[in-house]
């Protein structure tokens, strides 16, 4: 069985209040862009997992993707298991698209994909609500990787509510450098609101004018709405990625944010043709490791075999 779950840009992320469990409330809205991971099951004894592709060393990147119970996917098995009552007996395969670290849910797609393949199986039955329950306990973003789509998320970004996109959207991803540690981005975002160097999360931006411009668009208004609370952050972790931005935006991209925690630098087309031409010139300009071209909305995790 084979399942396949999309990469996320947020084209509005919203950060609240530091919570008491340690997460901060927010306000976003994700799309799923055409990136995907794939994860392969098997039957076996036992649980084993192999990985192969981006962020594994093979690939010319950091190998930063475990292969052990430290990994999502394999957390994602035996929460199934525990959840059906039956045996955690799997090999896993995960194929990578998505880098790690880069602020795409990489990690998180691979764990919606492996709950869905888990699932067929193993014969479980599990609902989409029951599939969407266990996502929350894995990841802040693995429900919105099983959903897919447009959707706004709050609380913690687990509580989705889905959201009419109309058209389609035209970006390229430009993955720059090392990756970046969630936690130690909402870190340095604590730290600088406790100094005063960034406005506190008492009053979060509307998501009002980021969900009117995706539904009928056009590119200018998708582009004046994009935010992002942890860019900021981001930008002093790595203030390369300042000129990283600016590079897209000279090159023709309609804006460039940083894809949720970054470091990714996601650069808005106008259309498929302005994306192709986008990826050329970032691919040429020695800023990026990676370049892709890529579209959304797409659908969340599902079985493609
Ligand atoms: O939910 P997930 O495991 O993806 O979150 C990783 C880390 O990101 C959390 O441990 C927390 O430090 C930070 N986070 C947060 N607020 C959120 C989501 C994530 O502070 N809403």
């Amino acid at each position: 069985m084979t399942a396949r779950a999309p990469a996320k840009v947020n084209v509005h992320l919203g950060v609240g209040p530091l919570r008491a469990d340690g997460f901060h409330e927010l306000e976003t809205v994700f799309l799923a862009v055409s990136l995907f991971d794939t994860v392969t099951v098997r039957r076996a004894e036992g649980l084993s997992l192999s990985v192969r592709g981006e962020g594994t060393g093979s690939s010319g990147g950091p190998a930063s993707v475990p292969t052990d119970q430290r990994n999502l996917v394999w957390q994602a098995a035996e929460l199934l298991a525990r959840h059906a009552g039956v045996a955690a007996d799997a090999h896993l395969t995960v194929d990578k698209s998505i880098p790690a670290a880069a602020g795409l849910a990489g990690g998180s797609a691979d764990a919606a994909a492996t709950l869905v393949a888990l699932d067929a199986l193993w014969g479980t039955r599990a609902t989409r609500g029951d599939l969407a329950a266990l996502a929350a306990v894995l990841g802040s973003d693995v429900p919105f990787s099983l959903l897919g789509g447009v959707a706004l998320g709050t609380g913690r970004g687990e509580r989705l509510t889905p959201v009419l996109a109309r058209r389609r959207w035209d970006w390229v991803l430009g993955i720059a450098g090392e990756g970046l540690s969630t936690p130690t981005v909402y870190g340095e975002l604590d730290a600088q609101r406790a100094a005063g160097t960034l406005p506190d999360g008492g009053l979060m931006a509307a998501t009002g004018p980021v969900l009117a411009a995706l539904h009928s668009g056009p590119a200018s208004a998708l582009a004046a709405a994009l935010h992002n609370d942890l860019q900021a952050p981001a930008l002093r972790l790595r203030p390369e990625l300042d000129r990283a931005m600016r590079v897209a935006t000279e090159a023709g991209a309609r804006a460039a944010l940083v894809s949720g925690s970054g470091p990714t630098v996601a650069a808005l087309a106008e259309d498929e043709d302005g994306a192709v031409r986008l990826a050329d010139e970032l691919a040429g300009a020695g800023v990026f490791r990676t370049v892709r071209a890529v579209h959304g909305p797409v659908h969340g995790a599902r079985l493609v075999g």
